[in-house]
């Protein structure tokens, strides 16, 4: 699915140099669920939004797909990400002035879908994620488990191939999260490679490998459970 290699991240400001990321070499196979873990500042949101293709990175190779993205322009990085990487934060990221339809139905404006599509992928995945009965609610008229649920609507809706998701537990009580990560193990048990980013040992644990980061470096990593491969030509980059 994605694979770096002396993935190198220096942000530059006048006076200062920092390097977020350095030489990391990250392989993550289709339908692999990752867990990243390690201490504040030490790069992990940095890693995730250069594999979303929100961000470039300074030196090295990464490879989505099978394609090779480091050097693309900020375009043609928006357009590959389009229906094939849904986002989930920790903030939820809903647009307040949306209501919840809405929200969910935007990443299919974008698709240039056909309104009657629009309409019953919302529903459906509204249905899904138990938020249907809110569907005219707006943000900041639900409850964060809701909220999340919302998001996470928003990140499937276009059935990406990869998830992102940056601490999607982080703003939630134990019983939110623990649902929030049973909606992200489904989807990953019907295929969606998920890369996750968690200070969360029990998040940790529903991943199928845990990577160490510490300064901008992979330090240790760690296999938690096999990934079934159902389809042996479905392993690829
Ligand atoms: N836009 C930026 N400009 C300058 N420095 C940045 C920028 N973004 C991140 N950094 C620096 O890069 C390093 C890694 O930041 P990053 O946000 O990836 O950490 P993190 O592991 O996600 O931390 P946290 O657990 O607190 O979210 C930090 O030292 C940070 O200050
Ligand atoms: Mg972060």
């Amino acid at each position: 699915m994605l694979r770096t290699t002396e993935l190198q991240k220096v942000f530059r400001t006048e006076e200062l140099e920092t390097t977020a990321l350095h030489k990391v070499n990250l392989h993550v196979q289709k339908g692999e669920f990752v867990a990243i873990m390690g201490p504040s500042g030490c790069g992990k949101s940095t890693l995730l939004n250069i594999i979303g293709l929100l961000d470039n990175p300074s030196g090295g190779s990464y490879e989505f797909d099978g394609t090779e993205v480091s050097n693309f322009k900020e375009r043609h990085r928006t357009s590959m990400r389009k229906g094939n990487i849904g986002f989930v934060f920790q903030s939820f990221n809903l647009i307040d002035e949306l209501n919840v339809y809405e929200n969910v139905e935007l990443p299919l404006i974008y698709l240039k879908m056909k309104a009657s599509e629009r309409k019953q992928r919302v529903e459906s995945v509204l249905e899904r994620m138990k938020i249907g009965h809110r569907k005219n609610h707006f943000p900041q008229q639900l409850s964060g488990g809701q909220q999340q649920r919302v998001a996470i609507a928003r990140a499937v809706v276009a059935n990406p191939k990869l998830i992102l998701a940056d601490e999607p537990t982080g703003n939630l009580d134990s019983k939110n999260g623990l649902e929030v990560m049973k909606l992200l193990t489904e989807l990953n048990k019907e295929g969606t490679t998920i890369v996750m980013v968690t200070h969360s040992d029990r998040d940790a644990g529903f991943a199928h490998r845990v990577i160490n980061l510490f300064d901008g470096k992979i330090i240790t990593e760690e296999q938690k459970r096999k990934l079934e491969v159902m389809d042996p030509d479905a392993v690829g980059v």
